[in-house]
């Protein structure tokens, strides 16, 4: 079997909210989630035996299966065949535990891969209920675009797509594990919540202030104390810049602005980069259905 390559797109929150704690031990969730052009690469081949995953030339250690093992073998259970030998490789670019989704993404694109070249008549809500067996923003990552995420992540509905704009990344040189962020939300009443309605209404009239303006994630609310000037400055650079506004994506801690125009968001990916981790510029993608994204 020839090697198929494909990009793995990044997500961010356009606004997350947390509706509260559910009895499976997660959380209830409403969030406006956003595809990236910000992208890992996934090459899918038969290899030899069991299941290799090469991440830029370090294989990693057989015992514990990666997420990407297990969802190859939810994958052909749910077909009923054997899972071949697979041997799946990344070149990574989107910065891990970020809260850019960078680990999901990987994920559904081999999830859309495994499709393509195994069963190109499944449709995308099996896979994305696949997804699901492995992480609960994985069914955004394998259908992309604009969406409206509820319950665990998992009830999606489209919304009209961000109109173009440019974004400016930054990934802070620190992590903020999602379990941790999870834990901190529990009990608490926030001060303000996501506009999400608003949101979703100024994407139908297709007004990117309207969609700048109600930019919010809850988990700013929970940051550690040592954490939270280095987020808010990051912020406060990116609108300094000419970002319309900005918002920590996810969990945390990547931080991104929106912006009309290109020289800005690259202007400002410039000036953070020399004092504030990772920079990256991008742009909206649409939805990922089919194979060739
Ligand atoms: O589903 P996933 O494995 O990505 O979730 C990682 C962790 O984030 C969970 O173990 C849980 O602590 C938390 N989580 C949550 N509610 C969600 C999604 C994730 O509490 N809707």
């Amino acid at each position: 079997m020839e090697a198929i390559k494909r990009p793995a797109p990044a997500k961010i929150n356009l606004a997350l909210d947390i509706l509260g704690p559910r009895p499976d031990g997660y959380h209830e969730m409403r969030m406006v989630m956003q595809t990236v052009s910000l992208c890992d690469t996934v090459t899918l081949s038969e290899g030899e035996a069991g299941f290799t995953l090469d991440t830029d030339g370090d294989f990693l250690p057989a015992g514990e299966k990666t997420l990407e093992e297990q969802a190859a073998e939810s994958f052909f259970r749910e077909l009923g065949r054997p899972c071949p030998p697979l041997s799946v490789g990344l070149e990574k670019r989107t910065p891990a535990y970020a809260g850019l989704g960078g680990g999901s993404a990987d994920v559904a694109a081999l999830l859309r891969l495994l499709r393509e070249r195994y069963a190109p008549e499944l449709s995308t809500e099996v896979l994305e209920r696949i997804g699901l067996t492995v992480g609960s923003d994985m069914p955004f990552c394998v259908r992309g675009g604009t969406v409206l995420a509820e319950g665990r992540g998992e009830i999606l509905t489209d919304l009209p797509p961000l109109p173009p704009c440019w974004l400016a990344i930054c990934k802070p040189d620190f992590s903020l594990p999602t379990g941790e962020m999870f834990a901190k939300v529990r009990g608490r009443i926030f001060q303000s919540r996501p506009d999400i309605d608003g949101m979703a209404r100024a994407l139908g009239e297709g007004r990117l202030e309207g969609v700048a303006k109600r930019l919010y994630n809850v988990f700013e609310e929970v940051l550690p104390a040592e954490t939270r000037e280095e987020i808010q400055g990051i912020k406060t650079a990116m609108r300094c810049c000419g970002a319309l506004n900005a918002a920590m994506s996810g969990s945390g801690p990547a931080v991104f602005g929106l912006f009309q125009r290109e020289e800005e968001a690259m202007a400002a990916a410039e000036s953070l980069g020399t004092w504030c981790g990772q920079t990256f510029t991008a742009r909206p993608v649409g939805q990922l259905d089919g194979p060739a994204v």
